[in-house]
């Protein structure tokens, strides 16, 4: 992958240190270091994965994305397809960094999916050791009968092992179309796992998404729009996941 290159005072400006002028003033007062050397030539151009600090403090994370995008269903969680259709990066047109998706969600599955480019992150959210929580709201074929979700509550067999416990609740149930629609929530991510655990029980899941990851939620983001999160909720997640980064 190759690097950006940016200019010092704007790296120091959106990292949230401080304002681009006082970001310069810094800078010419021998207050910033690249790669441990004194740099007081305005405009120097670094890379994301230069070394800077300001005042003897580590920048948190310079040039690093972290997205928060709402998937419509017939989209691949992926950076390229070789069947040509369409993938979640394929809404980041205007990007210039290279992101790619945090976990991922079934072709048919919409709702909340993280993208970044801080590689470490991803591997952290994603580890089974965090637990991170995902909420899922699904619509299934049939009745779920109160036994079968206080299997679910416990933990069911799949041929991949015991699933950990979940949290479901069940909204409504519509005798006529005979379908339910109920929230689940996991902290593991394998495959297809939401569907699996309906189809243990014979319950095919006719409508899937994920609605609230960790600490987020998809409030009022509409399928195929994304906004950046803030620092605050990107420390939010590390700390859920036990990672100061
Ligand atoms: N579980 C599933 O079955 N599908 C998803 O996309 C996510 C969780």
């Amino acid at each position: 992958m190759t690097e950006q290159f940016e200019r010092l005072q704007k790296v120091i400006a959106q990292s949230g240190v401080t304002s681009r002028r006082k970001a310069e003033v810094l800078i010419t007062e021998g207050k910033v270091t690249v790669n441990g050397e004194v740099v007081k030539t305005l405009g120097t151009k670094v890379k994301p994965s230069d070394k800077i600090e300001v005042e003897g403090i580590p920048l948190e994370n310079p040039n690093k994305l972290y997205i928060l995008f709402h998937k419509p269903t017939k989209v691949i969680t992926s950076v390229s397809d070789d069947k040509g259709r369409t993938v979640v990066t394929d809404f980041f047109p205007q990007l210039k960094e290279r992101i790619f998706p945090v976990g991922r969600l079934d072709y048919e599955t919409s709702g909340l999916l993280i993208l970044t480019n801080d590689g470490e992150f991803a591997n952290h959210m994603t580890h089974p050791r965090y637990k991170m929580k995902k909420k899922y709201v699904a619509k299934l074929k049939g009745f779920l009968l109160r036994e079968q979700v206080k299997e679910l509550e416990k933990g069911i067999m799949l041929e991949d092992g015991k699933t950990a416990p979940a949290i479901v609740k069940v909204k409504t149930q519509d005798r006529e179309k005979n379908t339910t629609l109920v929230e689940i929530t996991i902290s593991e991510g394998r495959n297809r796992q939401v569907r699996r655990m309906f189809a243990h029980f014979g319950h095919e899941v006719v409508k899937l998404s994920r609605i609230e990851y960790g600490n987020l939620t998809l409030k009022s983001l509409n399928a195929g729009d994304a906004r950046e999160l803030s620092p605050h909720e990107v420390k939010q997640l590390r700390q859920m996941a036990q990672y100061k980064g």
